[in-house]
């Protein structure tokens, strides 16, 4: 029988109080435990970017950033969050390189799956400051576009990379860290 010391705390059923940093800002709502990041996001916060399209870390439309690493916002609930930060689309200005190469190369049709390839690219350039095209196919694997635009969605990343590149050239110069695959792995992204 277990000790009390390792028995695990049992919130629900019914609604419990959570909040997540996100964007800078902690925002709280009440909702059920079993609420996802990516629900509690739209539905609760009005953070509508990520979009809800497979809803079972497949196709990458609710790519966000949790503490900079790229994770499926539909696959963890809200309240497994704890005291990580979470980063959306919401939170980059116009003026984003990422967003801007996006726009540039025509890197998309209906936009539908733009936020998650745009949030993704910002996790991929990070894990990635120096990336070869297979690590870009491999890297940028975990985002599906149904209108097929992946010309136009390769070219922006392609051009984000080398931007963020040129503005970090130290970085450039190391290859991915083992603790940046790790953090990918546990994030459930492919
Ligand atoms: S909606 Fe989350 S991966 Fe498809
Ligand atoms: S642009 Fe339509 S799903 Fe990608």
């Amino acid at each position: 029988m277990a000790s009390k010391s390792q028995t695990a705390s049992v919130i629900g059923p019914g609604k419990v109080p959570v909040g997540v940093k996100i964007n800078g800002q902690t925002l709280q709502a009440e909702f059920e435990p079993s609420t996802t990041l990516l629900d509690a996001m739209r539905e609760y916060w009005n953070l509508t970017g990520a979009k809800r399209v497979c809803d079972r870390a497949t196709c990458g439309a609710c790519t966000v950033l949790l503490d900079g690493v790229r994770v499926y916002a539909c696959s963890i609930l809200a309240i497994d969050v704890g005291v990580s930060e979470v980063t959306t689309i919401e939170s980059l200005p116009d003026s984003d390189p990422v967003k801007l190469a996006f726009v540039a190369n025509d890197a998309m049709q209906c936009g539908f799956c733009t936020p998650g390839f745009v949030m993704s690219c910002k996790g991929f350039q990070a894990e990635y400051p120096n990336p070869t095209a297979d690590d870009m196919l491999k890297g940028m694997g975990g985002n599906i576009c149904r209108c097929g635009s992946y010309v136009g969605i390769h070219k922006a990343v392609s051009q984000a990379v080398a931007a963020h590149a040129r503005a970090k050239p130290a970085a450039a110069k190391a290859r991915p860290s083992k603790r940046a695959h790790a953090k990918t792995a546990r994030g459930r992204r492919k």
